[in-house]
């Protein structure tokens, strides 16, 4: 059986590494090409031991010199940099895996898009930001796109953008993330180390913190919204604390399909590699149905639920909308992650900037480039001046 080849972009991160453990236990069928890092060499080191890949490349220029020295005799090319990043995914695979974190993924993404014939897509941000045009470079190269979302891809493995007519909604579940009971007080108080403690997922700290501001959420609604083409109404959210249920396609005859799981990103990963067939999973827990002690459902956090209706509001506003909230929640978030704002303030800054923003067209990468910068420069200007107090 030929192997196929594939790179993966943001290797050392929490869906890099998963996918790292996917491939190296099916390495009859895989070989990889590329894997990027920003900073992290040692565990980039551990992984080129177990894929053997082709390339390299660490966006930190200064972690080359280390990396060259314990790759050296490897045969492994190095490259170095936001450019060599890009240089990388120049090769033709047959995969590509995107899971660099934030808007620093989308260039070497859409790169991929015309040098891979199947990209496996965790990176929301490329859809949030930049989501018609992202689309469009896609089917303009009729590369085959597989969201590694656990909801999306429940929802692709339920309904492969068919035909949207049979759709009635569908239903994105969440699980509420660490303040799902807070009270306005409890969510006035929380602290980062609470917001970096998710119940069920282990995965990024940016994504950690969306998932608490119900951020992560709204950009779920976006992305379907995009990728399922589907009205804005036909996307509803339901709290299942559990996270067995990783999401729903209500059709328009009455039948719910929904796809269970455990709440492991390899079980996501290995059915977008393997599309479109499946194999055997033997590291992950398999559910059983009769030790679950059950499947709950809920609304939404009262206090937190204004993140969801952003993302409807940004989808109605269109054009630079949804990446001005992209770009406002990043910047929000990494002043959070520096203990620099309370947990609250995430969501008032975001409200606040996509209020006091005008709307721009997205046709280009430099658009989308152009209107991130300003968002982002118009944030952290909101952000300084009222040093700590936001309405
Ligand atoms: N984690 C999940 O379960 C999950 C689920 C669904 C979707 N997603 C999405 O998948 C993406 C990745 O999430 P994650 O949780 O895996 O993130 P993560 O653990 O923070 O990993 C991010 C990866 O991107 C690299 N990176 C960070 N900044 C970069 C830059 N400026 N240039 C090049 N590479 C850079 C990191 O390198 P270093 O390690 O060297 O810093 C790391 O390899 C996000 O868009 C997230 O929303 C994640």
């Amino acid at each position: 059986m030929k192997k196929e080849v594939l790179s993966i972009l943001g290797s050392t991160g929490s869906i890099g590494n998963n996918t790292v453990d996917v491939v190296s236990n099916n390495l009859n069928k895989f070989s990889v090409y590329g894997l990027t890092a920003k900073n992290n060499i040692n565990l980039l080191l551990k992984q080129s031991h177990l894929v053997k890949p082709k390339a390299v490349a660490i966006q930190n220029k200064k972690k080359y010199k280390v990396l060259k020295k314990e790759l050296f005799g490897k045969k492994i090319k190095i490259f170095v940099g936001d450019d060599g990043i890009l240089e990388l995914t120049n090769k033709k695979v047959d995969i590509v895996v995107a899971s660099i974190v934030g808007l620093a993924g989308l260039k070497p993404t859409i790169n991929s898009i015309s040098n891979c014939s199947k990209l496996c897509l965790a990176n929301k941000e490329c859809l949030v930001s930049s989501g018609k045009f992202f689309l469009d470079t896609v089917n303009k190269h009729n590369c085959k796109l597989l969201p590694l979302d656990s909801e999306h891809n429940a929802i692709f493995q339920l309904y492969d953008y068919e035909d949207p007519s049979i759709i009635e909604s569908i239903t994105l579940t969440a699980s509420g993330g660490p303040f799902r009971n807070y009270n306005l007080n409890d969510l006035k108080k929380a602290n980062l180390k609470q917001a970096l403690n998710h119940p069920n997922w282990k995965m990024g700290k940016k994504i950690t913190i969306d998932s608490a501001t119900l951020m992560n959420k709204a950009f779920e609604i976006i992305e379907a919204y995009y990728l399922f083409n589907l009205d804005i109404d036909k996307i509803n959210v339901v709290i299942h604390p559990e996270s067995i249920i990783h999401s729903m396609v209500n059709f328009i005859d009455g039948s719910t399909a929904a796809i269970l799981s455990d709440h492991d990103m390899r079980i996501p990963i290995s059915y977008a590699l393997n599309w479109p067939t499946r194999t055997n999973n033997h590291n992950v827990k398999k559910i059983d149905l009769i030790k679950l002690k059950g499947l709950s459902f809920e609304k939404p956090n009262e206090f937190l639920k204004v993140s969801l209706k952003m993302a409807k509001y940004v989808l109605c506003k269109g054009g630079s909308y949804p990446l001005i909230m992209n770009a406002s929640n990043e910047v929000a978030v990494k002043y959070f992650l520096n203990n620099k704002i309370k947990f609250l303030d995430i969501i008032k800054i975001v409200e606040y900037i996509l209020k006091n923003s005008k709307k721009k067209k997205i046709n280009t990468l430099d658009d989308v480039y152009g209107a991130d910068i300003d968002a982002r420069d118009q944030t952290e200007k909101y952000i300084l001046k009222n040093n700590g107090t936001f309405k």
